[in-house]
């Protein structure tokens, strides 16, 4: 069934109801795809890990409606006050985002219906490539153990971000050690995580977005804000002669607009805990 809420989102922000800034682009498509497919429900309470710029959770807050509640959570301080500014400002009644490591968060056993985690990326605990753990995975327990029981638990994960690897490939072939930016997650790997923690019914799902940078220059930015070199600061390796070897190479990628095109596709799934 086609969602409604989009359009209604959009209705009312031309009504003048202020719409809340996020990340944009991309964060925002994965992030009404996340809440679709765990089937979010008006008078939920929805608990979501790593709010960051809030792609995920002001789609929950208009699922669940004025009867239900969103408690995002942040290890980023700027990012939790950023996104509490725009919960302020956009006059947002069942949100609220807290400055805590999800692993800590003090609520009873069983607080919510559905947990969300966009893009908090599971590799400092589980080898996709060997498929089996590195250590214990305590922000897993702390998600079993704040769903309800049949409550639902549902996640994205990047399978591959074209412009990372883009700068990635750049920078090698420039002799320059750089860091790759991203793990590969895997739905086998994501199947032995959930079904280790007592999910079930885990449905993951492929989804791609294509994403132009509006100019090179706003491109050249976002890069940069990647830990890219190995070794070293960024600024002292990629030198504005090698910036300018990357302004002619993108070229070549550029829309008749002058924008920089790229694909990100990303693994969603979801998931109810066995009662
Ligand atoms: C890549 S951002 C994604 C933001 C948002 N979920 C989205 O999909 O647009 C991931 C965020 O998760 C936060 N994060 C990672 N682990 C966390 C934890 N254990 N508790 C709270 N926040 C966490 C990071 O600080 C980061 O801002």
């Amino acid at each position: 069934m086609i969602s409604l809420i989009p359009y209604l989102v959009a209705e009312l922000h031309a009504l003048g109801v202020p719409k809340p800034k996020t990340w944009g682009g991309f964060w925002d498509i994965f992030g009404e795809r996340l809440v679709d497919l765990l089937n979010v429900q008006e008078g939920e309470r929805v608990f979501d890990i790593g709010t960051g710029g809030g792609s995920v959770l002001y789609p929950l807050t208009r699922r669940v409606g004025s009867s239900g509640q969103v408690i995002g959570v942040e290890l980023c301080d700027h990012c939790a006050k950023a996104t509490n500014a725009e919960i302020q400002r956009c006059k947002i009644s069942n949100a609220e985002v807290y400055f805590m490591d999800a692993r800590q968060a003090e609520f009873e056993d069983g607080s919510f219906d559905c947990i969300t985690a966009g893009f908090i990326g599971w590799d400092d605990y589980f080898d996709f490539q060997k498929l089996e753990y590195k250590k214990p995975d305590d922000l897993m327990e702390a998600i079993r153990r704040l769903v309800k029981p049949n409550g639902r638990f549902g996640l994205s994960t990047w399978l591959k971000q074209e412009d990372l690897d883009w700068m990635y490939d750049f920078l090698t072939s420039h002799s320059i050690e750089s860091k790759r930016n991203y793990t590969i997650e895997s739905e086998e790997g994501w199947n032995i995580i959930l079904s280790e923690h007592g999910f079930r019914t885990i449905r993951a799902l492929k989804e791609s977005v294509t994403y132009s940078y509006k100019s090179v220059d706003f491109w050249w930015k976002e890069m940069m804000d990647y830990d890219w070199v190995v070794n070293g600061e960024n600024g002292k390796v990629i030198s504005d002669s090698l910036k300018q070897e990357a302004y002619n190479a993108i070229q070549r990628c550029l829309t008749k607009e002058g924008e920089v095109p790229f694909r990100r596709d990303a693994l969603i799934v979801t998931s109810i805990l066995q009662d």
